[in-house]
C-alpha cells in the first residue's frame, strides 16, 4: 500500500537555494523514495516574484517526478502553512551593505513574528519547522515563541551545513572518503561563533583528533575554516551558498524523519531547555543530537574539556544576546 501523501511548504521558494532543494524533496532522496509529496511554495506576494515561481513549478511538472503529487504556488502564508507536515523557512531578509546584526534582526523579526503566529493558528501541532533564513537560530526561536500552540521540539535551525562542512575537512585532511567521519559535533550559533567539534568525531572508526594528530591544524586552521566558511563561499560566488545548503536541508529532514543510523549523530540547533551542557535554557541551540520515530534526542554524556567549554560559551553568549535584541524589538 502507497503511503499518504506529505505536504512539504517551503518559504522563500523562489530564492535559490530552493530551487537547489527542489529535487531532493521530489526525487525522494529526502523522505524517501515510497514517499509522495505535495509542495506548498511560497514566495512574497509580488508579481514578478510570482511569476517566476510558476517557472519553477512549470520545471517540476516537465521534470516528471513519479513523487510529485502536486504543487502549489502562493504569496499567501496562510495557504502555504495550511495541512503542512514539514515547513522548510527560506524566505528571510537579505543582509545589505552596511546593515548591522541588529538592523538584520529587526527586519528578519517581522518575518518570523508573522509566519510564527500564522503557523499557530493554521498549521497542524504536529507539523516539524525548520528554519534556514538568517540569523537561523534566533529567527527559529521567534517563529518558536510566536506559535505556543505547537511543542517548542517541532522547530529547529540549521546547523547540518556546518556539520557537513566539518566532517569534509576532516576527510580531506585525512585523505579519506566522507563516509568514513562521523560525530564531529557544531555547537551553538549558525555564525562565526559557532564551535565545530571533533573530541568524539572518528574517522574509519579510530579518534579523529588521534588520525589528525596535530592541534595546530584543528585550533588554528580547521576551526576558523568552518566558522567562515560561509562568507569565504559568499565572497567568491558573490552569492551565499545554496547547492552544499540544499544538500544539509535534506540531511537534516531526512534523520529527523526517517532517523539517524545507530551510534551517530548528527547537529541540530534546537531547543535548549534542559540545562544539557551548562547552556542556558530557552535558546535554540546547536547539540549533538541522534533521531528516531521523528524526534530528536540531545545526545549526552560527552566529555567537555576547558578549551570546549569557553567556546561553548562564548556561542551560547552571542545567542543569549541576539534573543535579548529579538525580544526587545517584539517588545516581549
Ligand atoms: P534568496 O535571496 O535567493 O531567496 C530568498 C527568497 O525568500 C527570495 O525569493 C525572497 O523573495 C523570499 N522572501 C523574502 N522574504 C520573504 C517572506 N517574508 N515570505 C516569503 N518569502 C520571502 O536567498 P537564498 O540564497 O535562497 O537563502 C535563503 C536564506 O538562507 C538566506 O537568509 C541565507 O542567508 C540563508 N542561508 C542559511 C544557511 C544555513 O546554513 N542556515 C545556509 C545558506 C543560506
Ligand atoms: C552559509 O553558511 O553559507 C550562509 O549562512 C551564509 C549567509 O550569510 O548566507
Amino acid at each position: 500500500m502507497s503511503k499518504p501523501v506529505m505536504t512539504v511548504c517551503i518559504t522563500g521558494a523562489a530564492g535559490q537555494i530552493g530551487y537547489a532543494l527542489l529535487p531532493h524533496l521530489c526525487s525522494g532522496k529526502t523522505f524517501g523514495p515510497d514517499q509522495p509529496v505535495k509542495l506548498h511554495l511560497l514566495d512574497l506576494n509580488i508579481e514578478g516574484v510570482q511569476t517566476a515561481l510558476n517557472g519553477v513549478k512549470m520545471e517540476l511538472e516537465d521534470a516528471t517526478y513519479p513523487l510529485l503529487k502536486g504543487v502549489v504556488c502562493t504569496g499567501d502564508a496562510k495557504v502555504a502553512f495550511t495541512g503542512a507536515d514539514a515547513v522548510i523557512m527560506l524566505g528571510a531578509f537579505p543582509r545589505k551593505d552596511g546593515m548591522e546584526r541588529k538592523d538584520l534582526l529587526e527586519k528578519n523579526c517581522g518575518i518570523f513574528k508573522e509566519q510564527g503566529e500564522l503557523l499557530n493558528t493554521v498549521a497542524s501541532k504536529t507539523v516539524k519547522v525548520l528554519v534556514v533564513g538568517n540569523p537561523a537560530n534566533t529567527n527559529c526561536l521567534i517563529a518558536a515563541e510566536c506559535a505556543p500552540n505547537i511543542p517548542r521540539e517541532n522547530f529547529s535551525a540549521l546547523t547540518r551545513l556546518d556539520h557537513n562542512r566539518a566532517i569534509a575537512q576532516l576527510a580531506i585532511k585525512a585523505s579519506v572518503p566522507v563516509e568514513q567521519v562521523q560525530n564531529s559535533i557544531i555547537w551553538g550559533n549558525h555564525s562565526s561563533t559557532q564551535y565545530p567539534d571533533i573530541n568524539a568525531a572518528t574517522i574509519n572508526g579510530k579518534k579523529a583528533k588521534e588520525v589528525v594528530n596535530n592541534d595546530e591544524w584543528y585550533k588554528n586552521e580547521f576551526i576558523p575554516c568552518i566558522q567562515k566558511r560561509g562568507a569565504a563561499i559568499i565572497a567568491a560566488r558573490k552569492l551565499s551558498s545554496a547547492l552544499s545548503a540544499a544538500q544539509a536541508i535534506s540531511d537534516h529532514m531526512h534523520d529527523w524523519f526517517l532517523g539517524t543510523p545507530a551510534g551517530q549523530f548528527v547537529s541540530m540547533a534546537v531547543d535548549s531547555t534542559g540545562n544539557k551542557y551548562g547552556v542556558a535554557d530557552g535558546l535554540i541551540y546547536s547539540f549533538p543530537v541522534s533521531c528516531s520515530n521523528g524526534k530528536w534526542t540531545i545526545k549526552e554524556g560527552l566529555e567537555i574539556d576547558d578549551f570546549s567549554k569557553e567556546k561553548m560559551k562564548a556561542t551560547e553568549q552571542e545567542l543569549t544576546d541576539e534573543k535579548k535584541t529579538a525580544m526587545e524589538i517584539l517588545g516581549k
